[in-house]
C-alpha cells in the first residue's frame, strides 16, 4: 500500500462496536430508577389506610418519576444525535428489527409512563411539589372521571413497560450466554 492509500484507510473511522460511556450511564440511571419507583409504586399501594408513611413515600415515588421523565429526555434528545453501535455480526434479520421495535417502545415508555403518573396526580386534584420545594404546573383540571381514566392507564402501561423489559433482559442474556456474542457486554463493559 502506498502512503496515500495508508492516510486514506486511516482516516475513515470504523464503526463503533460498543456503547459510549454516556449511553451505558443513561442506561443504568434511568434502568435502575426505573426499578426503584416500580418497587415503590408497588410497595406505597399496598400500604393500608393513610399513614404519613404512605404519604411519604407516595411523594418520593413522584419526585423519583419526575427526575426519571428529566433523564429520559436528556437521554432521547441525545440519542437522536449519537448512533448506536451497529448490531452484533449474524444477527438474523427479524431479531435486529424486533430488538429495535422493543427499544423505540421503551424510549417511548420511559417518557410516557411518569407523564401518566404525573396527569394522574393533578387530575386527583393533588398538586406534585418536586422535592418538596417547587411546586410544579397543574395540567390537568381535578377531576374524578379523568384521574381515575389516568390511574388506570398509568398501571398498565407499568406492567406493559415491565413485560418488555423482561423480555428485553432475558434477550441480552441469551445473547450472552448461549450466543457467546458479546451483547450484554456492549452495555456492561466489566463483562468483556
Ligand atoms: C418511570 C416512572 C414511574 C414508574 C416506573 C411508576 C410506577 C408505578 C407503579 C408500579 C405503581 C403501582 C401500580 C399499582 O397499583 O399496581 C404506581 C402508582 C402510582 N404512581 Fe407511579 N410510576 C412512575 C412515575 C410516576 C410519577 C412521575 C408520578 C406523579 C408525579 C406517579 C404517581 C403515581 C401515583 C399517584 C400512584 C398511585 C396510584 C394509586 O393510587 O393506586 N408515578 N406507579
Ligand atoms: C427499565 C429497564 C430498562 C430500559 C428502559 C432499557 C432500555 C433500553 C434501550 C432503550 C436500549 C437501546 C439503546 C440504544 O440503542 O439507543 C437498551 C439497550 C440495551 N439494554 Fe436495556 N433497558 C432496561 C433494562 C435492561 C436490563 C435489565 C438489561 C440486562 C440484563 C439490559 C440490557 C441491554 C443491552 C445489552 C442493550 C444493548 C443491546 C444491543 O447491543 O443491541 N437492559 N436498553
Amino acid at each position: 500500500m502506498n502512503s496515500t492509500k495508508v492516510l486514506q484507510a486511516s482516516a475513515t473511522p470504523a464503526p463503533a462496536t460498543r456503547y459510549t460511556a454516556t449511553a451505558i450511564g443513561f442506561h443504568w440511571l434511568i434502568a435502575f430508577g426505573i426499578f426503584a419507583a416500580f418497587g415503590l409504586g408497588l410497595y406505597m399501594t399496598s400500604i393500608h389506610g393513610f399513614t404519613p408513611t404512605k404519604l411519604k413515600l407516595f411523594s418520593w415515588h413522584k419526585w423519583l418519576g419526575v427526575t426519571i421523565f428529566a433523564l429520559a429526555v436528556l437521554r432521547v434528545l441525545w440519542r437522536a444525535t449519537h448512533a448506536a453501535p451497529p448490531v452484533a455480526a449474524n444477527t438474523p434479520a427479524w431479531q435486529a428489527r424486533a430488538a429495535a421495535g422493543a427499544h423505540h417502545l421503551l424510549y417511548l415508555l420511559i417518557l410516557v409512563v411518569p407523564v401518566t403518573g404525573y396527569l394522574y396526580s393533578c387530575a386527583a386534584g393533588v398538586p406534585v411539589v418536586y422535592l418538596g420545594l417547587w411546586k410544579l404546573p397543574m395540567l390537568v383540571e381535578p377531576s374524578e372521571t379523568t384521574a381515575a381514566l389516568l390511574k388506570v392507564t398509568h398501571i398498565w402501561l407499568n406492567y406493559t413497560m415491565a413485560a418488555i423489559v423482561v423480555v428485553h433482559a432475558l434477550a441480552a442474556i441469551k445473547h450472552q450466554v448461549i450466543d457467546r456474542d458479546g451483547t450484554l457486554a456492549r452495555m456492561l463493559p466489566f463483562l468483556r
